[in-house]
């Protein structure tokens, strides 16, 4: 199935650019969830603007969908200045990063999404502006070659990334804030599903609304994606209105169980049992048996498996346990695949 058909998938559909916007909440009141984040924030928001000062670097780290370019438009809208968005592949050289920083003012927000994905050159040239407010630019080359060093506004990077091991120590410390973002539980996913459905005009009952929930993975993005799709099917299929036997018929149709797996979660599962006795099984093995990008299977799908309790990963590689089993109706070996796992922490 081609990425921009998923439900879950790791970028943002172009089409619906219009409906995140208008879906996105601006204000810290508006935003369901991330308590652990937003606490703290609102705290260090305070601080900063009491003090007249920017705020200070920030890193959120997390799965996909979770809200983090969403939060980071809400925090410059609360500081009251200007967001600015790219991320690390986009800057591919020092001097892109140097026309995007030279370009901000006092106190604006810079956000770099996969922020791990910075090349070394630019990343050089982040540490300085981050530090120092300021960057050498190298003009001239040999003997001409002159170095001149300028000032920048005090503004403050939010980085994000779904992977903040893969991020180097140096950038790491240059932030001041880590933040760390989590799945949502079943009553944040209700209460987002519920303010969606407000903004989209639709009219949603409580059962709907907890069996979508129930199946959105823990991410808002997805939980908005198949509120859209049920809509669609109600509006064709139905009277409008979104009710259980609409919200199950859509499930069906996107091949999404009792659990939210879709399609490829429950390929990653049978893989492993049936070509791999149930692990462990390298994650490259893993992305190029079912022909699929590694990023997108660590970042998209694992999360959700592991924090089903259906996938763990070992430092030998991916096992299932039992319970991916009983989920896709296979019958559990005698050696449980859960035992291994821990047999092979109790080696470590
Ligand atoms: N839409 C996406 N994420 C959201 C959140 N955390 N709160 C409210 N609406 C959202």
């Amino acid at each position: 199935m081609a990425n921009n058909q998923r439900l879950v998938q790791t970028g943002q559909l172009e089409d619906e650019e219009l409906l995140e916007r208008s879906i996105r909440p601006k204000r810290f009141s508006d935003y369901i969830g991330q308590t652990g984040v937003t606490d703290q924030l609102k705290i260090y928001i305070e601080a900063a603007k009491m003090r007249g000062e920017s705020l200070d670097h920030v890193l959120f780290s997390g799965p996909p969908g979770l809200g983090k370019t969403t939060l980071a438009g809400i925090i410059a809208n609360e500081m009251g200045v200007e967001l600015r968005i790219t991320s690390g592949p986009a800057i591919t050289r020092a001097g892109d990063l140097a026309a995007i920083v030279t370009n901000l003012n006092e106190g604006d927000v810079l956000f770099i999404d996969e922020i791990h994905r910075l090349n070394r050159a630019v990343e050089e040239v982040l540490y300085s502006a981050m530090e120092d407010f300021a960057i050498d630019i190298v003009t001239g080359k040999g003997p001409m070659a002159n170095s001149i060093r300028l000032g920048l506004p005090h503004f403050t990077l939010i980085g994000a990334t779904t992977k903040s091991g893969s991020l180097s120590a140096p950038l790491r410390d240059r932030f001041g804030v880590l933040a760390k973002f989590e799945l949502y539980d079943q009553k944040e996913l209700s209460a987002i599903l519920k303010r969606t459905a407000g903004i989209l005009g639709v009219e949603i009952d409580e059962e709907s609304t907890a069996l979508l929930a129930s199946r959105s993975r823990g991410t808002p993005r997805v939980a908005n994606r198949m509120l859209k799709r049920v809509r669609d099917f109600s509006q064709v299929m139905g009277n409008g209105t979104i009710d259980r036997e609409m919200v199950e018929k859509t499930l069906t149709i996107l091949g999404v169980d009792h659990l939210g797996l879709e399609e490829l979660d429950r390929r990653i599962l049978k893989l492993i049992i049936t070509s791999f006795k149930g692990g462990p099984v390298g994650i490259d093995t893993i992305a190029a048996s079912l022909g699929e990008e590694r990023i997108t299977i660590e970042d998209v799908y694992e999360p959700y498996l592991m924090q089903l309790g259906l996938l763990h990963r070992t430092p030998k590689g991916r096992i299932v346990t039992d319970a991916a089993y009983v989920h896709l109706g296979l019958p559990v070996p005698l050696a449980p695949a859960a035992e291994s796992f821990e047999q092979e922490q109790m080696k470590l």
